[in-house]
């Protein structure tokens, strides 16, 4: 967020995330950012869509909070390992400046090659879609959630706000009618949180709940899927 101190964290994993000692909050999880990422975004979120769409080859995604575009990334791999184009729109309030993105240490941690990915992911310029690779399209959106318009509807839902501790704002029922407009039927919507009043809104919002072994250090996580006409 603007104006707040942020350093970097080592998390459990070995990988770096963002710091901010104001919030005590991190950009990820403690226990692993890497494996955060991988395990509800992209295994209980785009991999898990993949496994019930086997024959559809592209993939609309939403990510709330871009940050440090870690999942992001992620999600380039892996529409590249599955062959799939992905159409990713990311909306963030605070975007990480350059120095901050440095800070992250995400441009250090990758071997050549990944660090070139990441490169091309944070250069790419703000309000337009662009092609970082030959399957991944990526709009990053500079605005609140509460401000947003949508103009797409998506498969995969990436809700990635900090904590209700610091940001109880972003979890409150007022926040997922708008979201859950969006999905397509058979979409997925997946949050490291396991909140039993986000699962009883997405409920009430006509979505199938179910609560999914969270990544280290948490026990559940939610992922709601919009029904099948
Ligand atoms: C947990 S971090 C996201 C981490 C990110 N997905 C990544 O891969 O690095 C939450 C993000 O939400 C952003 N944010 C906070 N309030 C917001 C709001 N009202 N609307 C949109 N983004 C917001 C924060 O600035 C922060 O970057």
């Amino acid at each position: 967020m603007k104006q707040i101190q942020k350093s970097q964290h080592i998390t459990a994993d070995g990988s770096p995330t963002l710091y901010m000692e104001h919030f005590d909050e991190y950009y990820h999880s403690k226990h692993g950012a890497i494996q955060e990422a991988l395990h509800v975004y992209l295994d209980k979120g785009f991999a898990h869509w993949c496994s019930q769409n086997k024959t559809i080859k592209h993939c609309r995604i939403f990510e709330m909070g871009f940050g440090t575009g870690l999942n992001a990334f992620l999600s380039a791999e892996a529409a590249s390992s599955k062959k799939v184009k992905v159409y990713f729109d990311s909306i963030e309030a605070y975007p990480l400046d350059l120095t901050e993105q440095k800070e992250a240490g995400y441009l250090s941690y990758f071997s050549a090659d990944r660090k070139k990915l990441f490169e091309k992911i944070i250069d790419s310029s703000w309000e337009e879609e662009k092609q970082i690779s030959p399957n991944f399209y990526l709009t990053k959106l500079e605005t609140r959630l509460e401000d947003f318009s949508f103009k797409a509807t998506y498969d995969v839902i990436y809700y990635d706000a900090f904590g209700a501790r610091t940001q109880p704002e972003l979890w409150e029922d007022s926040c997922f009618p708008a979201l859950v407009a969006q999905l397509n039927p058979g979409g997925v919507f997946v949050t490291y949180s396991a909140k039993g009043s986000v699962r009883r809104a997405l409920e009430r919002l006509g979505l199938t709940v179910t609560l999914e072994p969270g990544p280290p250090g948490k026990r559940e996580m939610i992922r709601a899927t919009r029904p099948l006409l």
